[in-house]
This record gives C-alpha cells, sequence and structure tokens, in this order.
C-alpha cells in the first residue's frame, strides 16, 4: 500500500489533550478537528483510548472517544463491516476504512484525518457531493432499448463474471482522494471510483447504451487525466483494482476509433 504524504497544513495546530482513563491498556489517538462555523482553524486532539472497554477496530476506538469523552467528535459509519464505505478515513496516513482497520496493525499513535483534499463538512466528515454528482453522471444504472422482457434480463455465466472486481465497489472513495489528479482536477477529472463504476456498466452484457457511454467519456478531462500513477489500486480497502478498469475504458475508445 502506497502511504500519502498529507499536504502541509501550516492552520493545523496542537489542539487539546483529553484526559488519561484509568487502565493498563491505553492507545493514544490523534483526531483531526475541525468545525467550519467556529471560525477557529483545525486542529489535532489527542485522546487515550480504554482497549479493554471496546472492540479492537480503529471504528470501535472512535466510537468509544465518542460516547465516553467527547460527544463532538464527528464522523460517518454505518455498517461497521466494511460494505457500506462510510466510515473511509485517512489513518497513519493510509486512505482506509476504521471499520477493518485493526488498531494492533498500527505502532504507535493512530493519526487520524478525513479523506485528503475534500472539503471538510465537520472533524472526520468530508463533503461528497461533487463525488456523488460524479457517480450521476454515469448514469449507473441498466439502459436498454429492447423491450423488456417477461421476467429478467438475462446473462450468461462467463457475461456475468466480467463484473467480478468491479460490482464489489462500495463508493468509499479511498482510491478518489488518493488520485493526485483527482486532488488538482477533481471537478472535471472522474476519477478511479467513478471510471472503474462507469467500466461496470461499460461492459454489462445487457446494457445497451455503450456508445452513448463511452461518448459521454470523451473529454479531456474526465478520463484522460488519469496518469497512471496507481495510487488508486494500492489503496482500494476491497481489493479492487480501478487503474486497471480506467486502461480498459481507454482500451475500448482506441477500439472503437479504430473501427470507425
Ligand atoms: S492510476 Fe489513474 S486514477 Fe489511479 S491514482 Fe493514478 S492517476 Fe489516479
Ligand atoms: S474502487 Fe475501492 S477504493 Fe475506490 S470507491 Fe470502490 S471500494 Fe472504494
Ligand atoms: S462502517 Fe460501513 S464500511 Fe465502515
Amino acid at each position: 500500500m502506497v502511504q500519502l504524504t498529507l499536504p502541509k497544513n501550516s492552520q493545523i495546530k496542537p489542539g487539546k489533550t483529553w484526559p488519561k482513563p484509568d487502565s493498563s491498556a491505553l492507545r493514544e489517538y490523534r483526531v483531526y478537528r475541525y468545525d467550519p462555523d467556529s471560525g477557529e482553524n483545525p486542529r489535532i486532539d489527542t485522546y487515550w483510548v480504554d482497549t479493554k472497554d471496546c472492540g479492537p477496530m480503529i471504528l470501535d476506538g472512535l466510537l468509544w472517544i465518542k460516547n465516553k469523552v467527547d460527544p463532538t467528535l464527528t464522523l460517518r459509519r454505518s455498517c461497521r463491516e466494511g460494505i457500506c464505505g462510510s466510515c473511509a478515513m485517512n489513518i497513519d496516513g493510509f486512505n482506509t476504512l476504521a471499520c477493518t482497520k485493526g488498531m494492533d496493525e498500527i505502532k504507535g499513535a493512530i493519526k487520524i484525518y478525513p479523506l485528503p483534499h475534500m472539503p471538510v463538512v465537520k472533524d472526520l466528515v468530508p463533503d461528497l457531493t461533487t463525488f456523488y454528482a460524479q457517480h450521476r453522471s454515469i448514469e449507473p444504472w441498466l439502459k436498454t432499448t429492447s423491450p423488456t422482457p417477461k421476467t429478467e434480463w438475462l446473462q450468461s455465466k462467463p457475461e456475468r463474471a466480467k463484473l467480478d472486481g468491479l460490482y464489489e465497489c462500495i463508493l468509499c472513495a479511498c482510491c478518489s482522494t488518493s488520485c493526485p489528479s483527482y486532488w488538482w482536477n477533481g471537478e472535471k477529472y472522474l476519477g478511479p471510483a467513478i471510471l472503474l463504476q462507469a467500466y461496470r456498466w461499460l461492459i454489462d452484457s445487457r446494457d445497451e447504451a455503450t456508445e452513448e457511454r463511452l461518448d459521454n467519456l470523451e473529454d479531456p478531462f474526465k478520463l484522460y487525466r488519469c496518469h497512471t500513477i496507481m495510487n488508486c489500486s494500492k489503496t482500494c480497502p476491497k481489493g479492487l483494482n480501478p487503474a486497471k478498469a480506467i486502461a480498459e475504458i481507454k482500451k475500448m475508445m482506441v477500439e472503437r476509433r479504430v473501427s470507425a
């Protein structure tokens, strides 16, 4: 996995150090805190988590802090088992899911920031409005012109197998927010997560809008800002390979130009 160098932000100040609980099993958490409404600069608060009183994952520690120490700490989570993608954050320099990352995988203080290069709503909650709008822009649903079948749209086993490694994406945004091209052109470049989703529909044998989908991606920014840096594939907590999906879309573009 690639360790990200977080942008140097001289405005981030050391914050409050919260009291140590009376326990022989403590882990130090250093957590990014920011409330845009306060008018104050971001800060890093230090907490001590009693690991005898909570589960083993990073998310367990954060929820222990929220429930037992500081209820103002703000984060997203839902499934706590790597399915919903909502607990994505930067932990010890890596974008990953707090619910599937164990405290024992990290030595020393556990440093936690929101996903990099996104506006922050509060603390560990990034603003994903643009990300979701980009997802909608690729029309992530089955598009057909043939008459709707009486039962279901059929697919052979080999056709279905082409979706493996794509349908598992949980849209956590870990990959897009580790991609330097997305950092610098996030408004115009779709980024690895959305392009992986785009490819998922491009190769679905039941979909009948392939040309229209490729036309939609034929743009100097949406697709071609990927420079094969590969951070995305090294980071994905589900073990997916968005860079390969992007390369496959580029191949489809070339093939249709050649056959035109
Ligand atoms: S391979 Fe492309 S999408 Fe992935 S990190 Fe690199 S530039 Fe970004
Ligand atoms: S490809 Fe992986 S890192 Fe990217 S959004 Fe999907 S699950 Fe998350
Ligand atoms: S809480 Fe759902 S992926 Fe972590």
